[in-house]
C-alpha cells in the first residue's frame, strides 16, 4: 500500500471536445481510451460531449459503431459496458473539409446542438490531430466561424500536436499565425512525453524530496545522459520521416522536455507559468553551437541491415517510402552545455535512434567520484561512481547505484542498485499517457504544455545542427547496423572525454564492470 496520496482530483468543467482528424489513429488508439479512463475515474463532467470532425464520409451512427469496435481493441483494460454507453451517447460526427468554411458552419450547428443536449455551457476545446499544414488554416477557420471567442466566462482552447514547425523560422511563423486568432492562453501545444508518469515524477522527485536538490549541481554531478532508444524502424512512416529525421522528430520536443525538467531551477510554485518560465530559462541557457562546432558536438547515424536475434532487419533505405539514396538520419546524439551557475562545465549527452537494441527512455545522472583517500589500494577502475537513473519507459522507476562492501574477510567493493519501481510500488497503470493532458486542458492548467517561447528556444539550439547537416551530406550512411547502439562516433563523443554511455538494460549489478552479482546483494527500496 502506498500512503498519503489523494487520488481524487476535481471533476473537469462542462465542455465539448472537438477532434479534428477524428477518423485517424490517434482518436481510436489514445484519445477515446483516455476519455474512458477519465470517465472511469469520474474526472469528466457529466456535461460533456465529443464531436469528431474529419474528411471521411461517416455519419454519427457509423462513427459510434466504428469506435465501439476499436475500443475493444485499444482500451488499456476491460471496458465496462455502462461506461462505454455513457461515452457513446455523447459522441457525434461531422464530415467536412478542413479548408471549407461551409464545413465549419455545419460544425458550429453541431456544437450548438451538443451544447444544448449535454449542457456543456459553451466551453469547448479543439484537438487538432491533423497534419501540421492544417494547424494555421484550421485555427483561422475556427476564428472566422466565431468558435474561438471567449465571452461571458466561456472558454475555447486549441490543442496542437507535434511537429510544431520544422525549424526555427517555421515554428516562429506558426506561432505568429496562431496568435493572430488565439491568445497564448488558448493554445495548448502538446508533447506526449509530458503525459508520461515518470516525466511528471521528475519534478516531484527533485522538489518534494530534500535529499535531491543539494546534490543537483556541478559540484556533485559529473554529467547527464538522456536516451530515447527505440527498437522499431520507421514502419509505415517513411514518407514523413524522410522530411524529418531523428533530430527534428525527437530532440527539440521530447528530449528537450526531459532536459529542461532535469536541469531547471526550482519554480516558485506549480503554476503553469512559474514552471514554464523555469523550463524556458534553461532552454535559453543551453549553448547554441557555432556551425564549426557541429561536427564535434553532434553525431548522426542511419541504420543499415542488421539482426535482432534471429530476425533480419532491413536497412532504412529499404523501408517503404524511403529513398534508396536517403541521407536522412535515424540516429542523433548531441553533447550540450548549459551556461548557468548550476551546470557550468557539466556535459549533457543526448541520444535517440530507431532500430537500437532496446526500447528505453531514461535520464542517467552520473555523480562525481568520491575522494580516493580510504580506498588507496583499490584499483581506480574498481571505484565506480554513484549513478541515479530515472527510467521513463518501458520500465518506470528510479534506481540509484552505490558502492557496498562485498561480504567476506577482505575489503572488496561491489556495486548495488536501490530501486523504485512504479508498477511494483503503485500498481500497474492503464494510462494511455493522454489522460492527464486532456484533463489539464479541460481544467485550464497549461503546465504540461509547451509555450511559444519554449518551442522556439528548442529550435534555436538545434538550428545550426540542422543547417550544417543539410549543407554537408553524411559521408558514410548507413553507419550502424539495425539492432546495434548507433554509430561508433556516438561512443567517441563520450570516450574522448573519458566517459561512456551507460550500458542500458544492464543496470542490475551483475552486468556492470566490477559489479557484485545480483545474488550477492541488491538493495531495493519501495514506498510502503
Ligand atoms: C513521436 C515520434 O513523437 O514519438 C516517433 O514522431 C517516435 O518517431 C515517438 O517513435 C516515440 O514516442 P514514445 O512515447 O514511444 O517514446
Amino acid at each position: 500500500m502506498t500512503e498519503g496520496f489523494d487520488e481524487h482530483g476535481q471533476q473537469a468543467s462542462p465542455c465539448t471536445m472537438v477532434i479534428f482528424g477524428a477518423s485517424g489513429d490517434l482518436t481510436k488508439r489514445k484519445l477515446i481510451p483516455a476519455l474512458c479512463n477519465l470517465a472511469k475515474d469520474r474526472l469528466l463532467s457529466p456535461q460533456f460531449a465529443v464531436i469528431g470532425f474529419s474528411y471521411d464520409s461517416l455519419t454519427t451512427e457509423a462513427f459510434r459503431e466504428q469506435l465501439s469496435k476499436d475500443i475493444r481493441e485499444f482500451a488499456p483494460e476491460a471496458l465496462d459496458d455502462k461506461l462505454w454507453d455513457w461515452i457513446l451517447e455523447r459522441l457525434y460526427y461531422v464530415q467536412g473539409d478542413f479548408q471549407d468554411s461551409a464545413a465549419y458552419e455545419k460544425l458550429r450547428v453541431q456544437i450548438a446542438a451538443a451544447e444544448k443536449a449535454h449542457s456543456t455551457q459553451g466551453n469547448r476545446f479543439f484537438y487538432l490531430a491533423v497534419s501540421p499544414k492544417f494547424f494555421a488554416p484550421v485555427a483561422k477557420q475556427l476564428g472566422q466561424a466565431g468558435l474561438t471567442q471567449e465571452t461571458d466566462g466561456r472558454w475555447s482552447r486549441v490543442i496542437v500536436e507535434k511537429p510544431f514547425g520544422r525549424d526555427l523560422d517555421s515554428a516562429k511563423e506558426l506561432n505568429r499565425e496562431l496568435k493572430k486568432i488565439l491568445s497564448e492562453q488558448q493554445i495548448y501545444r502538446i508533447d506526449h512525453y509530458l503525459g508520461k508518469e515518470t516525466v511528471q515524477n521528475l519534478m516531484v522527485f527533485r522538489f518534494a524530496n530534500s535529499i535531491a536538490e543539494p546534490l543537483w549541481n556541478r559540484q556533485f554531478i559529473d554529467s547527464v545522459q538522456i536516451t530515447a532508444a527505440e527498437t522499431v524502424g520507421v514502419e509505415q512512416r517513411g514518407g514523413f520521416y524522410e522530411t524529418a529525421g531523428a533530430l527534428r522528430d525527437m530532440v527539440p520536443n521530447h528530449l528537450f522536455q526531459l532536459l529542461s525538467l532535469t536541469a531547471m531551477e526550482p519554480p516558485i510554485s506549480f503554476d503553469a507559468d512559474a514552471v514554464r518560465d523555469k523550463q524556458a530559462e534553461i532552454l535559453h541557457a543551453v549553448q547554441v553551437p557555432k556551425p564549426e562546432e557541429v561536427t564535434t558536438m553532434a553525431v548522426r547515424g542511419q541504420y543499415g541491415e542488421g539482426m535482432a536475434g534471429a530476425e533480419r532487419l532491413p536497412a532504412y533505405r529499404a523501408e517503404p517510402r524511403v529513398s534508396a539514396a536517403s541521407n536522412t538520419e535515424t540516429f542523433a546524439a548531441l553533447r550540450l552545455e548549459i551556461d548557468n551557475w548550476r551546470w557550468s562545465g557539466v556535459p549533457f549527452y543526448l541520444r535517440t535512434g530507431k532500430r537500437l537494441p532496446r526500447r528505453a527512455t531514461e535520464i542517467a545522472i552520473q555523480f562525481r567520484r568520491s575522494p580516493f583517500v580510504l580506498f588507496r589500494k583499490t584499483k581506480i577502475a574498481d571505484l565506480q561512481t554513484n549513478r541515479l537513473v530515472i527510467h521513463i519507459q518501458p520500465d518506470e522507476g528510479i534506481s540509484l547505484r552505490f558502492g557496498a562492501k562485498v561480504p567476506g574477510p577482505v575489503m572488496r567493493l561491489g556495486l548495488v542498485n536501490m530501486e523504485f519501481d512504479y508498477a511494483r510500488d503503485f500498481g500497474r497503470s492503464h494510462s494511455t499517457g493522454y489522460e492527464r493532458l486532456l484533463y489539464d486542458c479541460m481544467i485550464g492548467d497549461a503546465t504540461l504544455f509547451q509555450r511559444a517561447d519554449m518551442v522556439e528556444a528548442g529550435w534555436r539550439v538545434i538550428q545550426p545542427v540542422l543547417d550544417v547537416w543539410s549543407a554537408v551530406p553524411a559521408e558514410r550512411f548507413p553507419n550502424y547496423a539495425a539492432g546495434s547502439w548507433g554509430p561508433a562516433e556516438a561512443d567517441e563523443l563520450l570516450t574522448r572525454e573519458g566517459r561512456s554511455w551507460r550500458p542500458i538494460g544492464e543496470e542490475h549489478a551483475s552486468s556492470e564492470p566490477n559489479a557484485v552479482p545480483a545474488t550477492v546483494g541488491r538493495a531495493t527500496a519501495g514506498v510502503h
